[in-house]
């Protein structure tokens, strides 16, 4: 099975070379130097949406360079959290970096102590780093609320606990025990909007190897039960797992096992970071692995296992039931995208590396078969729907794009996408400045899917600073920027809690 072309052939096509400098885009490269305290800040540009209330949270990594000594990857860096308040026009901005253990010894240090996932490497070469097998839990992936708490997370360790108001860290959380020490935890969550009732956060870890175990967690996320867990199972698969994401339905979460192998040996001899030691398998397909939900009408039952189209996909933007079918959205890559040892990411070529593109996959519980179709063309990252379609059919998803229609380039627009018609409106911060992934926040009281605004933190490469972009999520129409007295490094992922 391979992808089917795309849809709306009308969507235009384009020549022309990138539309970017490429050291504007290289200038967010660079360290966090302060932790600001609730800084009221103006727009520049428009008003703040006095109905727009709440705290945009933002966690990426904010410390890339000790000692004169670069990350390897830019998500080896340790994660810095945003908060940006919302009240009846006013907005506040406030950052911290988690206080892990691996950023306090290294602060102190004043050099790094630790490998990387993504191949930084401690000072002194490969032998300074042979059969180091620790890991750095550097809490630089999302951030949400759960209960009383913001969590801080990294996939491949339990999360951070951090005081949602004034974002210090209260410590590692092993959720009231829930956790072994040291146990995954994904750092995507995806928010049930009330498949079953009332809203759930539901999320998973994986123990990778051979064979691999998925753990489903469903916590509750309202009134005075918020946090605690209601719902768990384990399942286990043949082969080595890499989940980076998952997608969710009433009936099903939704898992993609990519077709990768893990070659350790350079890992273990300290010549490559475990996640470079992911390989893609050439020709092999990856599978969709779909576990049934608690409260959903397959609960009790074994997985259902599908063969996914090739590539490789981290992210998903949504999944949704329709009839017979399962039916999910996913950034697809046509292979696993990596920076080789020897690479410099601030120099890195995008020609040579796979774009993301999105891809419907239907999956059909009745006959086992599969089928695909591409929604879009356009190079894309960090989608999602409005949050109360979370696993439901929706008409729109919200993304970032690159500015050309073809290729591989750096983020430089947000997209609204049609999933019905295939209709776009994209804003553009091209040419000087690069986007981050938007969050969708519902107008309270809306009755339209579209109804609500964009928020996303922008690299302006003409201050050398981020600016915070509002957008109405249905025109794009550009409703406030804020320039905010900040240069955080492209970030990874947040989430909008309302007040
Ligand atoms: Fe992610």
């Amino acid at each position: 099975m391979t992808v089917a072309p795309l849809r709306d052939p009308a969507s235009g096509s384009s020549e022309a070379g990138p539309a970017y400098d490429r050291a504007d885009w290289a200038s967010a490269f660079r360290n966090v130097t302060v932790e600001l305290d609730d800084v009221p800040l103006t727009a520049a540009r428009g008003e703040v949406p006095a109905a727009l209330k709440g705290t945009l949270y933002r966690n990426g990594p904010g410390r890339l360079e000790r000692g004169g000594h670069w990350v390897h990857h830019p998500f080896d860096g340790d994660g810095m959290i945003t908060a940006l308040r919302f009240d009846a026009g006013r907005v506040q901005l406030r950052n911290r970096f988690v206080r892990t253990e691996g950023w306090q010894a290294e602060e102190t240090a004043g050099r790094y102590l630790y490998r990387g996932v993504f191949g930084t490497a401690k000072p002194g070469g490969w032998l300074a780093n042979a059969f180091d097998l620790r890991l750095k839990n550097i809490a630089n992936t999302h951030v949400v609320r759960l209960g009383d708490q913001l969590l801080a997370l990294w996939e491949a360790a339990e999360p951070h606990a951090l005081d949602p108001d004034t974002l210090e860290t209260r410590g590692l959380s092993r959720l009231g025990g829930l956790l072994k020490p040291g146990e995954a935890f994904s750092a995507h969550p995806r928010f049930d909007p009330g498949h079953h009732g009332a809203p759930r956060m539901v999320t998973f870890g994986v123990k990778s190897g051979p064979r691999s175990t998925i753990r489903l967690m469903e916590f509750a996320t309202d009134g005075p039960e918020a946090g605690s867990l209601l719902s768990e199972r384990r399942d286990t698969f043949p082969g080595f797992a890499f989940l980076h994401d998952f997608a969710l339905t009433p009936d099903w979460a939704v898992f993609l096992q990519n077709a990768i192998a893990f070659q350790p040996l350079p890992y273990l001899l300290g010549q490559a970071g475990a996640a470079q030691c992911l390989k893609s398998k050439p020709g092999a397909r990856g599978s969709f692995w779909l576990i049934p939900r608690e409260g959903g009408a397959h609960a009790g039952e074994p997985p259902r296992i599908f063969e996914a189209p090739e590539g490789f996909v981290f992210h998903h933007l949504n999944a949704f039931q329709e009839g017979d079918e399962v039916v999910v959205d996913s950034i697809f890559y046509a292979d696993f995208p990596s920076i080789g040892p020897d690479t410099d990411f601030r120099a890195i070529d995008f020609d040579t590396i796979p774009e993301g593109q999105l891809v419907r996959c239907r999956l059909n519980l009745a006959t086992g078969s599969v089928s695909s179709e591409r929604l879009n063309e356009r190079c894309c990252e960090f989608a999602m729907v409005n949050p109360a379609r979370q696993g439901l059919p929706a008409r729109y998803g919200w993304m970032a794009v690159a500015e050309r229609e073809r290729g591989n380039d750096p983020l430089q627009a947000l997209m609204k996408l049609d999933l019905a018609s295939g209709e776009r409106r994209v804003w553009s911060a091209a040419p000087r400045g690069f986007v981050s992934e938007p969050v969708m926040v519902p107008r309270p009281g809306a009755a339209a899917e579209d109804d609500g605004w964009l928020l996303c933190v922008v690299w302006n490469g003409a201050r050398c600073a981020s600016d915070l972009v509002i957008l109405d999520a249905a025109s794009m129409a550009e409703v406030a920027v804020v320039e905010l007295p900040l240069a955080i490094p492209y970030g990874l992922h947040g989430s909008f809690v309302a007040a």
